[in-house]
């Protein structure tokens, strides 16, 4: 069984970004395993060319690091352009990149709405398309957007978050019925609760019910996501498009 239009994962070139830290470095890890070609991403160039270093150390495969802030969106299309330049083509987006910050809805001001919005719905846009330009021309690609439960289900606290996660899955299904005739799938991953920094702020006794509410019985980690990510952006997923993936130990249900 193979998937005769996708590069082998070997030859694939992947960009993640938010690649620094928590899922989209546990990610650009498991793309590197497959022998990928990767390019991480974060605000910080440091920050970017170390965590690039410390995965192609570990698994031998050319990783680099570039600095991206996705809410620039003629910076996003300059570094897609750049990708190919330098490697052929782009075979594989992983939009990670997205922030939270906690507010009642009272409390919301202009500035929390321009942040959740400009980088989780505009600056995942401007990173599909400008991949998407890409992909279209060797008529393949896979693409996996960062959707959240939280974007499912809603929670308290967190209008601006859930807005802006269910425009994501939204842009996915919309951009799987629009892409898939260039052969580029796209999905998403909605992660539940998972252990990085952008729950470090959230209190023990709020993880610890969550916790409870999780058939697993646990909190999920940066790897747990990212492997579901790999499968995605893999030739195992090859009829897959437009699905919302739940990585949460089933806290959704
Ligand atoms: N952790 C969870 O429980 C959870 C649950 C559901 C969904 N998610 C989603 O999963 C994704 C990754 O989350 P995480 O938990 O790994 O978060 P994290 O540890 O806070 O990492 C966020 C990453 O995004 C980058 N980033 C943030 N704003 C950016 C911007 N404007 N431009 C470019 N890069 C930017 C950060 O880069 P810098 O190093 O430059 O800050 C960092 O690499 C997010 O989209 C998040 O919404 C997470």
């Amino acid at each position: 069984m193979s998937d005769t239009r996708a590069a082998r994962p070997a030859d694939r070139v992947c960009v993640v970004t938010g690649g620094t830290r928590g899922i989209g470095l546990a990610t650009a890890r498991a793309l590197a395993e497959t022998g990928a070609t990767v390019v991480l991403t974060g605000r910080d160039e440091a920050a970017a060319k170390d965590a690039a270093a410390r995965v192609a150390a570990e698994y031998g495969v050319p990783v680099s690091g570039r600095a991206l802030e996705v809410t620039d969106s003629t910076a996003v299309r300059a570094l897609f352009a750049d990708v190919a330049r330098e490697h052929g083509t782009v075979d594989c987006l992983v939009a990670n990149a997205g922030v939270l910050e906690d507010a009642l809805i009272g409390m919301i001001r202009d500035d929390l709405v321009d942040r959740m919005l400009g980088t989780n719905v505009a600056g995942t846009l401007a990173c599909l398309q400008a991949a998407a330009r890409v992909m279209m021309r060797k008529r393949q690609g896979a693409i996996v957007l960062l959707a959240s439960i939280v974007g499912e289900r809603g929670n308290a606290g967190q209008a601006a978050y859930a807005a802006s996660k269910g425009a994501v899955s939204a842009l996915t299904k919309s951009a799987a019925k629009e892409l898939g005739r260039y052969g580029i799938r796209v999905n998403a991953v909605a992660p539940g609760v998972i252990r990085t920094d952008m729950i470090a702020h959230l209190p023990d006794d709020l993880v610890a019910a969550r916790t409870a509410d999780t058939p697993l019985g646990r909190v999920g980690t940066a790897d747990d996501v990212a492997r579901a990510i790999r499968f995605l952006c893999g030739p195992d997923a090859a009829f897959v498009t437009g699905q919302i993936l739940g990585v949460d130990g089933g806290l959704v249900l």
